[in-house]
């Protein structure tokens, strides 16, 4: 396994393996990789000649107020679970080595303005531009993203469309803890009295899809999932929210896919969690 540092260096290596005919996914990650990431992985070693992971802490999809500095990192862990995993690169450039004096920035209208954009309204386009940014370096003929963040692989979806990207856009399933909990990096911020708390997003979750197949409002469906989250005295609501799968628009009622939706501060961490529902199902 090849580790990269810049653009130059990653390019040289997947040139080489685009003139053999060889078939390359990604995996975009932000590194302090758990379980999700490895399933992300996984896939894209199922289905591709060539695996490249890129490990880059995004300082343009964090807020002034947001985690940037403190946010997990522990290369060497990554890197021996992508060894293990069997990818064959790690781009893991420095922030300076992505952005130098940038003024072009990759933008995406509605989907980004409601459920994360409304507290986060700039961290879509800091998504769009480093995952536009990775993909022309990169080149993949296919890039793995998780459900867990929801709107960004709508978001995604809709830039590859928009934006003629001929890469094809993987989702793969939420990855939970035993006891329901969303894996994600930002877990590890939690005490062991916040750990406990937070099971209340995926209670919730777990709530509303139980009673979103009995044809109720989406009123009412949100508010029987705000009651459990609000009886956890830890946690504070951002939003719980029915949308429109593809659209990111609320909706009212669950007659056509939608995204049901959650972000719940515990103390000080945001942590999101979300489900589908089809009706073509
Ligand atoms: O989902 C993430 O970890 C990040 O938003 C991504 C896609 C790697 C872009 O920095």
């Amino acid at each position: 396994m090849k580790v990269t540092k810049t653009v130059e260096e990653t390019r040289a290596i997947v040139k080489a393996w685009k003139k053999e005919g060889l078939t390359i996914g990604l995996v975009p990650t932000m590194g302090y990789l758990h379980e999700g990431h490895a399933s992300l992985i996984r896939k894209c070693r199922e289905q591709n000649d060539k695996v490249v992971v890129s490990v880059f802490v995004n300082p343009t999809q964090f807020g002034p107020n947001e985690d940037l500095a403190s946010y997990p990192r522990d290369f060497d862990r990554d890197s021996a679970l992508c060894q293990t995993l069997g990818a064959d690169l790690i781009f893991h450039p420095e922030p300076e080595d992505m952005y130098t004096d940038a003024c072009a920035y990759v933008n995406i209208d509605t989907l980004s303005q409601n459920l994360c954009g409304r507290t986060r309204p700039t961290h879509f386009k800091g998504v769009c531009t480093v995952v536009c940014k990775l993909f022309h370096i990169i080149s993949p003929d296919r890039a793995y993203f998780g459900q867990k963040d929801a709107q960004q692989l709508a978001i995604i979806r809709k830039m590859v469309q928009d934006l003629n990207f001929d890469i094809a856009i993987i989702g793969c399933p939420i990855v939970r803890e035993a006891d329901g909990l969303a894996k994600s990096s930002r877990n590890t911020y939690l005490t062991a009295q916040e750990r406990q708390a937070a099971l209340c997003l995926s209670r919730a979750i777990r709530k509303g899809q139980e009673i979103i197949k009995k044809g109720i409002s989406a009123k009412t469906v949100l508010q029987e999932m705000r009651d459990i989250i609000e009886a956890e005295p830890l946690a504070k609501i951002d939003y719980v929210c029915m949308t429109d799968a593809l659209t990111m628009q609320d909706v009212e009622q669950a007659d056509r896919d939608v995204l049901v939706a959650v972000a719940v501060f515990i103390g000080k961490t945001r942590l999101i969690d979300n489900f589908s529902y089809e009706v073509s199902l």
